[in-house]
């Protein structure tokens, strides 16, 4: 039996990741490190063999106990930690400590791009040595249900500097169900990059009249160019670095070739990725 610790836990992979491990039947040891135990207690209650530490990206000290006698690291980057050097004393540390194994959760991509954080992360897990496997995911379909469903709720519009660009769209399930498989048999996987897609690739025009025609209602998809993007958020209240970070997912894609699916989550779980459609009628309720 391994000590596996979670980063993330909370989040849209991390949980997902757990409740996958034990649908599994993992025969490790999980740990979930959290920055707020009372309240992690509460959200995996139902996760009785769930263990708990508390640990902060940018608070490089609770690593320390957080590595503890652990084996295998799942590592997320919440998405405003872009400062590298955040991570680069957490990877010495479970460098020192021994782990010999650590997933990362990267994105679809970060090998060809030098500037994104996942590349830096990437190189650096490299550099010091480690075994790693990195899981390189698509376009998630959640971010219609998280980041994109305010405007979805109060205007039923989608609007986004994506043009005609083409995302691959991914369920976090399938990601986190392939996660969960890599984590338990490392060895089988160990230092492979996995691209984790979904079978469409599609435009967002083609997405808001799939919402239309599942939801019953109609979607409007407002192309809007950077600038008024920009504009229209700030207006709202979102921070500026968001900002920037959503103008740098949706706009560049508009500049690069179409994403590559891949067959890995077929390969390795035996299934079929979610499709568009099928996601839609699953989470109704959150449109
Ligand atoms: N969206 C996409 O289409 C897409 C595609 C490919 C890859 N990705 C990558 O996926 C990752 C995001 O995954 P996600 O959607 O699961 O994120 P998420 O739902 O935003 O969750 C972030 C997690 O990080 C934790 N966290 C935040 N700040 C922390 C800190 N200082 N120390 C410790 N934990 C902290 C949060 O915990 P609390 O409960 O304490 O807040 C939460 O558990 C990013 O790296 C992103 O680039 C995204």
């Amino acid at each position: 039996m391994k000590k596996i610790l979670i980063t993330g836990a909370t989040g849209n992979i991390g949980f997902e990741v757990i409740r996958f491990l034990y649908e599994n039947g993992t025969k490790n040891k999980i740990v979930a490190a959290v920055r707020n135990v009372d309240k992690a207690r509460i959200t995996f209650k139902e996760f009785t063999q769930l263990e708990f530490v508390e640990f902060d990206f940018e608070i490089p000290d609770l690593a320390e106990k957080a590595m503890k006698e652990v084996d295998c690291v799942f590592l997320l980057r919440p998405p405003h930690l872009s400062d590298i050097e955040i991570f680069r004393p957490l990877v010495a540390k479970i460098k020192e400590k021994g782990i010999s194994e650590v997933v990362f959760l990267s994105v679809q991509g970060a090998e060809k791009s030098k500037v994104i954080p996942h590349n830096k992360i990437e190189k650096l897990l490299k550099d010091v040595g480690l075994n790693y496997i990195f899981l390189r995911p698509s376009y998630f379909m959640q971010n219609l249900t998280t980041t994109l469903i305010g405007d979805l709720r109060a205007k039923k519009q989608i609007i986004l500097p994506t043009g005609d660009a083409k995302f691959n769209w991914v369920d976090i399930e399938n990601i986190a169900e392939v996660a969960a498989v890599t984590l338990d048999n490392f060895e089988m996987y160990k230092n492979e990059a996995i691209e984790i897609t979904g079978s469409e690739n599609e435009n967002f025009e083609t997405v808001s009249k799939l919402l239309s025609k599942t939801l019953d209602k109609r979607i409007e998809f407002v192309n809007a160019n950077p600038f008024r993007f920009y504009k229209i958020k700030k207006k709202e209240g979102m921070a500026k670095g968001m900002i920037l970070v959503m103008i740098m997912l949706h706009f560049l894609p508009r500049f690069q070739k179409e994403p590559v699916i891949s067959n890995y989550y077929e390969k390795l779980t035996g299934k079929k990725p979610t499709k568009l459609i099928e996601f839609i009628k699953r989470e109704k309720e959150k449109f």
